[in-house]
């Protein structure tokens, strides 16, 4: 269990309160798409007013090379005073006079955001010179941002080498809900591990073998491990040059007593679009001008039959191209089992990374699942095993 201080141990009456927040959240034409990130920060900016501190709000937003104001976080100082319900101030850069006036003029209880961290260039150097930039701004430092940290930058890791550093609701959330699906979780424990590629994956699933009973391999990902065990794919999405890889990652498995589950059923069409001619075929029978986009209903019930036995379950990637009907079958039907099992209170369910939210909630599964991360990237490298700057930075004797 990872030990850090949290908002319960902090006296913050009449503090600036640096809060490194992810506001870098789905946008089209200035307005939200997905508020997840902006809801999952509301109970620390309440905590924190209702204790008398100044919530004062660091975020990145995009990957803007220095100022532009496309990617301005202003908008979302408004959608965030939306959700909050109280006014929310915004600064128009995030060190320096501009911002130093604005937090002077804040009362205890008061709510302000600054504008984009990734402005600067010191920010993704995590530069001491930036660091103290904002440092000077606030008492303490609060992270409440586990999707940016696996970033070892100056807003999400270098701060808490110099303030008072505690971890947010948000954060001790994720942390409570990855520990007790990977570094103490009740087994046995089955992975799912779906998405396109085995080539972004393989260091994920070489951690994962080690650490789960059970590993689905789903997705496109599958047809990687179909072909290098000698099945045709046809025209699937498919690393043929990664067989070997493959192959050893079987034999890992194998050595680690972990299960790899494979499809043994496939949806196969001629065409990548929605609602085109398909078939069900077993693996054996995939024609060579078919593609694979989902696994078939065998495949399905032997998931299904999987989840029976286990106590928790790790999700990360889709089982077929969800985003074409009728080609979510799978990941809704398992979706659905594993949102039912979680909710009878017959196991613990996490999932995260990229496109699985957006999988779960198309499956109208995600809310029934015992934890849904907000995060993309920084869920992936916590599956790979890898220590998030981030996330250490907040142990004491890490920080000031
Ligand atoms: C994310 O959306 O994954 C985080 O906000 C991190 O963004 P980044 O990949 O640009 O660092
Ligand atoms: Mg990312």
């Amino acid at each position: 269990m990872i030990a850090y201080r949290t908002l319960d141990d902090a006296d913050l009456a009449h503090k600036r309160v640096l809060v490194r927040v992810d506001l870098n959240v789905p946008m089209d034409c200035g307005r939200v798409t997905d508020d997840t990130r902006i809801k999952a920060i509301l109970p620390t900016i309440r905590a924190i007013t209702q204790k008398g501190g100044k919530a004062v709000l660091i975020s990145h937003f995009g990957r803007p090379k220095g100022r532009d104001e496309s990617q301005s976080l202003a908008p979302l100082a408004k959608a965030l005073e939306a959700q909050l319900g109280h006014s929310v101030a915004f600064a128009s850069d995030c060190v320096g006079a501009a911002a130093e006036s604005a937090i002077a003029r804040l009362a205890a209880g008061d709510v302000i955001v600054l504008e984009n961290t990734r402005f600067h260039a010191g920010e993704e150097k995590n530069a001491p010179e930036f660091i103290q930039a904002l440092a000077s701004l606030g008492d303490v430092y609060v992270n409440d941002s586990f999707s940016t940290a696996h970033r070892a930058h100056a807003s999400t890791a270098g701060l808490a080498g110099v303030l008072p550093a505690y971890a947010g609701r948000s954060m001790q959330g994720e942390l409570d809900a990855l520990t007790k699906a990977l570094e103490a979780p009740e087994r046995p424990v089955l992975a799912v591990v779906g998405g396109a590629k085995v080539s972004t994956k393989l260091e994920l699933l070489g951690n994962l073998v080690h650490k789960v009973d059970i590993m689905v391999i789903a997705g496109g990902m599958a047809n990687t491990f179909l072909a290098a065990m000698g099945h045709k794919v046809g025209k699937s999405l498919c690393e043929h040059d990664l067989g070997d890889t493959a192959r050893a990652i079987l034999e890992e498995a194998k050595t680690a007593k972990c299960e790899i589950v494979l499809p043994v059923d496939a949806v196969v069409t001629k065409e990548f679009k929605a609602n085109a001619a398909h078939r069900v075929v077993d693996v054996d029978h995939v024609a060579d001008d078919e593609m694979i986009l989902d696994a078939g209903p065998a495949s399905v019930a032997q998931v299904v039959e999987k989840l029976k036995g286990v106590k928790t379950v790790v999700w990360n990637g889709p089982f077929g191209a969800f985003e074409l009907p009728p080609f979510d079958a799978a990941t809704v039907a398992v979706a659905k089992e594993v949102a039912a099992l979680t909710k009878a209170g017959r196991l613990l369910s996490v999932a995260g990374g990229g496109d699985t939210v957006a999988a779960l909630n198309h499956a109208k599964a995600g809310c029934d699942f015992s934890y849904v991360s907000t995060a993309g990237g920084a869920f992936l490298e916590w599956l790979e095993g890898k220590a998030l700057p981030g996330v250490e930075a907040l142990k004491p004797g890490a920080s000031a």
